[in-house]
């Protein structure tokens, strides 16, 4: 590490002070000549207008006024150089030349798209996750982008919610690790330089803990619980330097979170000290009326500002409403001034006022359009985000060699599907994406024979194209089965009841499964899907979520073996819909159910085993790894010491190939009830077929604290199980005593 003379540092900080000085002083100076409606004009944002559906969309003529009138502070869903410069010339017509902030969904890539982000968050790979932000923050900002609308750090332990394709699954500490990366790889070496963008903490808060996990719906919980399980990732996100966060849709115990006091200002804002700028999820400031919580847009206005809201997005009530409430006193002009601080801060740090075109630049945008370096990690990415559920008779992988292969399934010849939801739509995607026909076509020797069968649509009961399919099956040595829910089955406003493969695909399956041909079965989804006949009767299974631009190379590099899969499952899969909610960190209860088949007077099912079909944390490898030399520094501790756990794993297969080592701990005894486990580190190693590696962790007390009914955060002496392994199930457990 470098050393830096005292001298050296001081200057630098005082450089970096007089910067954000002059930054603070130049905030003040505009906010000093702005009117009233130029300053509630910067809290406006609209959308681009082929997607506005707020009350300007009917016309855009007066959207175009209004920004010239310098009442739009921000725009989304505008990308191009050219077209973010056209929308930035009219703002600088304005009086105070105050440049837009031009937002856009970079959820999983951009020109490039990677995995779906629960897929990515499979691969358990924080490098690759923050680099694939890094590269979707070099597309975008080339494209006039310079805000992106995420990560979305939602913990959701329902999947019935769509929403669950774009977070990292259920587990907090793994939710909140690849919140970070994702950030870290947005905002890079800070806004300002021209390939960083802001990132945006989304949906705060909780909105993943829906009702029924039908969208938008309604969170009841205990402020213990939320501090427990939902708030960390927004404040680690907050204490990393995160640019804006942004609002959810849905209630928290009774207020909706757009004008809830406690989590924007109280928490947020004064506790967490959060120097950035919040904006409401789209139209979530105007929703309040349905809500129930505002009795007009008046009134809505007034929650939402007062509460915390910065910017509005798509409601166009702060435009409409603050001048009048500031006027009528019912809005102390503060809080407006404090929004368009926030705002006009982050422009500066931009650097949208010393050049408000900057990243506007047709030239990078070309640079940018179809960038080969970023496909190439693409298509790693898609494998290392695979997940391999069965291979029970070691069919995978396949001989590139082999004869015949029939692709069947509503999937194979793919194209847009494989980005997924939640991916920035260009007129050229479906030419530039690979299909998963292509994919394995192009792995396969030029003398095998690739057979396709689409054998039925991804979501209605036709069964017309079975025939085919099965007649192309009987051709084959090896069929892959392509099936799954459609891709825009996950995402936004996509909760479903009934989580099985969509359409008739299952009684395709079980059709070709007559055949007796060996099946590879591949499934699309973007959420654990429940397929219990598959997973008792298909001994090769891979889960392959939405792998984005490549998908179809990076499926086919793990079927053919350039790539042995090291996926681990960031959600809970469970056995039916009726098992849900269910998670690994559960509290064990008075009377736990000891094995999976316990039906009497314990908390179970009569009707189905406890357990989930496969586990938080599991995933197969086409090579073997041994466990063994588990061992603790100590098993006595006291105060503030440091455990170290070891443990050998042993690469003991045929393959080279990686292992996410996962550590979990779990206090046995607290003043409130503790989960049966809880995740508290993980490590992904490569072993070469043969190698082995010691492993280890450290804990301190600081990983033992957890939140009481006082909310109140510390640790508790007392009795501690340590537990490592491959997944949250096979686990070697050794026990310790820590002391105060
Ligand atoms: C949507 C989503 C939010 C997204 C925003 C802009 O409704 O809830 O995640 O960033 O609107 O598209």
């Amino acid at each position: 590490m470098k050393k830096y003379s005292l001298s050296f540092l001081l200057l630098i900080f005082g450089i970096s002070i007089s910067a954000q000085k002059s930054i603070d002083q130049k905030v003040t100076e505009l906010l000093s000549k702005m009117t009233l409606e130029e300053k509630a004009g910067q809290l406006v944002q609209y959308s681009g207008f082929e997607y506005a559906t707020g009350p300007q969309n009917s016309n855009s003529k007066k959207v175009l006024e209004e920004i010239k009138s310098g009442k739009v502070g921000s725009m989304l869903n505008v990308t191009g150089a050219e077209e973010t410069k056209a929308f930035q010339k009219l703002a600088l017509e304005s009086r105070m030349k105050i440049p837009m902030i031009f937002g856009q969904d970079v959820i999983h890539g951009f020109r490039t798209t990677f995995p779906i982000n629960l897929g990515q968050a499979a691969s358990w790979d924080l490098e690759m996750i923050e680099k694939s932000e890094r590269i979707a923050a070099i597309e975008a900002s080339a494209y006039g982008i310079q805000w992106t609308f995420a990560p979305m750090v939602d913990i959701a332990r329902d999947p019935r919610w769509g929403r669950v394709m774009e977070g990292s699954g259920e587990d907090t500490y793994l939710g909140t690790k690849i919140g970070l990366a994702r950030i870290k790889g947005f905002q890079g070496k800070g806004l300002g330089n021209i390939d960083a963008i802001m990132a945006t903490a989304k949906h705060f808060a909780a909105y993943g803990a829906a009702v029924g996990g039908r969208d938008y719906n309604s969170v009841d919980m205990s402020l213990r619980q939320l501090h427990e399980t939902y708030l960390p990732p927004f404040k680690a996100a907050s204490e990393a330097g995160v640019a804006t966060f942004m609002n959810s849709f849905n209630d928290i115990n009774g207020v909706p979170a757009t004008a809830n006091k406690y989590i924007l200002r109280d928490l947020l804002k004064d506790q967490w000290k959060f120097q950035g700028f919040v904006v409401s999820d789209w139209g979530s400031i105007g929703e309040m009326i349905k809500h129930g919580y505002a009795k007009d847009n008046a009134e809505a206005g007034e929650k939402a500002i007062l509460a915390g809201s910065d910017m509005d997005m798509e409601s166009n009530i702060y435009m409409e409403q603050l001048p009048k409430l500031v006027k009528e006193g019912k809005v102390d002009i503060k809080f407006v001034d404090d929004a368009v601080r926030r705002i006009l801060i982050k422009k500066f740090e931009l650097g949208l006022f010393d050049d408000p075109y900057k990243f506007s630049n047709s030239e990078r945008q070309k640079q940018q359009t179809n960038n080969l370096e970023h496909r190439k990690f693409g298509r790693e990415f898609g494998a290392k985000s695979v997940v391999l559920l069965k291979n029970e008779k070691k069919l995978l992988p396949l001989s590139k060699s082999t004869k015949t292969v029939a692709l069947i399934g509503p999937f194979g010849k793919e194209a847009v599907a494989m980005h997924g939801f939640w991916s920035v739509p260009f007129k050229d995607d479906a030419q530039r994406i690979v299909t998963q026909f292509d994919g394995i076509k192009n792995q396969l020797d030029k003398n095998s024979t690739l057979l396709y069968a689409k054998g039925c649509n991804e979501n209605d009961d036709n069964k017309s194209m079975f025939a085919e399919a099965i007649e192309t099956a009987k051709k084959a040595d090896v069929v892959i089965m392509t099936l799954g829910e459609g891709h825009a089955m996950s995402g936004e406003a996509k909760s479903r009841s009934n989580l099985h493969f969509s359409g008739v695909q299952e009684e395709l399956l079980k059709e070709i499964a007559k055949t007796g041909k060996p099946i590879v079965l591949m499934i699309n989804a973007g959420r654990p899907l429940v397929f219990d006949w598959a997973a008792d009767n298909i001994p090769t299974i891979v889960y392959s979520w939405w792998l984005g631009t490549e998908a179809g190379n990076s499926i086919a590099d793990v079927i053919f073996g350039n790539v042995n899969p090291g996926g681990k499952l960031p959600m809970t899969f469970p056995r039916t819909e009726g098992q849900i909610p269910i998670y690994y960190n559960h509290y064990n209860t008075g009377r736990p159910a000891g094995k999976s088949t316990d039906r009497n007077y314990v908390s179970a099912y009569i009707d189905l085993d406890n357990d989930p079909k496969f586990p938080f944390g599991f995933g197969l490898s086409y090579t073997d790894f041994k466990y063994s030399n588990f061992n603790l520094s100590s098993d006595n501790l006291k105060g503030n010491q440091t455990l170290t756990i070891n443990v050998n794993v042993a690469n003991t297969g045929k393959f080279d190939g990686e292992e996410v080592v996962q550590l979990y701990i779990r206090d046995l005894f607290g003043k409130v009830v503790r989960p049966i486990k809880e995740l508290k580190g993980f490590q992904k190693i490569f072993l070469k077929k043969g190698e082995n590696r010691n492993v280890t962790f450290k804990l301190t007390p600081e990983d033992l604290k957890f939140y009481d009914d006082t909310l109140n955060y510390d640790w508790e002496a007392g009795e501690f199980e340590i537990m490592v392994g491959t997944n949250s199930n096979d686990l070697m457990t050794k026990k310790i005593v820590w002391e105060k």
